[in-house]
């Protein structure tokens, strides 16, 4: 009799303590998630503010060590940037992932996994073109 009430009560115990923990791990790693975008920037679309993140920001935000790409590019900084200024931007972007000069070389040779994938430079070059074309509206 005592048996018959305890494994039922342990195995809802058990389910219970599984559960919540699960819940936990997927919270914090949406917290962490989130993070990291808002890092970037509140205005770039998830997929691309995970690529700027991981290829792009070791240069370009306002904190880098690298003054010459902070001072042409600070992804942290890109809603200080008026349409004009934007559009400027947006084109120098799909031409330094099209020509695959960004991320630079010399780093790519210490970081050869920040290379960016032909559907990441996909996922960028799409992006600009459409914020581009949102302007014109
Ligand atoms: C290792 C550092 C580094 C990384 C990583 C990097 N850049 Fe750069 N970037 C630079 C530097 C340095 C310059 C300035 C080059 C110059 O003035 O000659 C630059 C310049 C640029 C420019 C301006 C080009 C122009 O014609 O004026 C753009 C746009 C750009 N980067 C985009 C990107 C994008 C997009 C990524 C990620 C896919 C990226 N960069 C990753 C260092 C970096």
């Amino acid at each position: 009799m005592k048996k018959l009430i305890l494994t039922p009560l342990l195995t809802f115990l058990l389910i219970v303590f599984l559960a919540s923990f699960t819940f936990q791990k997927q919270n914090s790693d949406k917290n962490e998630k989130t993070a990291g975008i808002t890092m970037v920037s509140n205005e770039f679309p998830e997929n691309v503010a995970k690529i700027l993140k991981v290829h792009c920001n070791d240069c370009h935000v306002s904190t880098s060590k690298s003054d010459k790409a902070k001072k042409k590019l600070s992804f942290d900084k890109w809603n200080d940037l008026n349409m004009l200024k934007k559009t400027g931007k947006l084109n120098d972007i799909i031409e330094v992932v099209k020509e695959g000069e960004m991320p630079p070389e010399k780093y790519l040779n210490h970081y050869p996994d920040k290379k960016l994938t032909e559907e990441q430079t996909k996922t960028l070059v799409k992006w600009a073109e459409e914020t581009m074309d949102s302007f014109k509206e």
